[in-house]
């Protein structure tokens, strides 16, 4: 299977896809990345891509008279690698109706927060601020709300007194990037449907 992975930020999820693939081949994996796309530049998760040899591309909101036409842009730019499945591992935009139209029901998210409590851009920090005593990562479908997709699955991780954000996070990923591997190679090796708000992986 063919896989795009759109990031933001660090790359960290990504990296440990490319190194699950690496370690058990394409084969053997399931699947592998042929691009990486983001919504911006300069950032290490596209430097990790370009370490691997991987095709990049950059869609950039501010470079589009619209959100619509940005929306398109993307859509365009994913689909010209023609994947299977497509990826958002802390890609930080929320995508429109054409990408919706072209990729619904194919295109997994990773948020660090155990879905549906805290969605939005910053569920690791809501959590800590609740005073929530455990939290997590969901791995999920995107549907057209935000972080609002069917559940595939999710890692529970505990909230201690002395955590910060950014403590927190780093425990979080440590679960959350064993759980998308785990998720899309089973996605990809086995294939899955969905119904309703379940996911039922062959
Ligand atoms: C992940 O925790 C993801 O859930 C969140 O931002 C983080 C991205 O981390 N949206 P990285 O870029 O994969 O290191």
């Amino acid at each position: 299977k063919r896989l795009v992975v759109l990031v933001s930020g660090s790359g960290t999820n990504l990296q440990a896809l490319l190194d699950a693939i690496a370690e058990d081949g394409p084969e053997g994996y399931g699947a592998e990345i042929v691009a990486v796309g983001a919504d911006r530049d300069g950032i290490e998760g596209l430097a990790r891509a370009e370490r691997a040899g991987l095709a990049t591309f950059v869609r950039r909101v501010k470079d589009y008279d619209s959100r619509d036409e940005w929306d398109r842009a993307l859509t365009e730019a994913v689909a010209a690698h023609e994947p299977d499945l497509v990826v958002s591992a802390g890609f930080m935009k929320i995508v429109g109706k054409e990408f919706l139209a072209r990729f619904g029901g194919r295109f997994v998210n990773t948020h660090p927060a155990l879905l549906p409590s805290f969605p939005g851009a910053h569920g690791v920090r809501d959590a800590l601020a609740y005073g929530a005593r455990v939290t997590g990562c969901t791995v999920h479908f995107v549907d057209d709300g935000v972080d609002t997709g069917p559940i595939i699955a999710q890692g529970v991780v505990e909230i201690r007194d002395e955590d910060d954000e950014s403590a927190l996070h780093e425990r979080i990923k440590e679960v959350e990037r064993r759980l998308l591997v785990d998720v899309v190679g089973r996605l990809a090796r086995n294939g899955y449907r969905i119904e309703g708000r379940k996911v039922v992986i062959q």
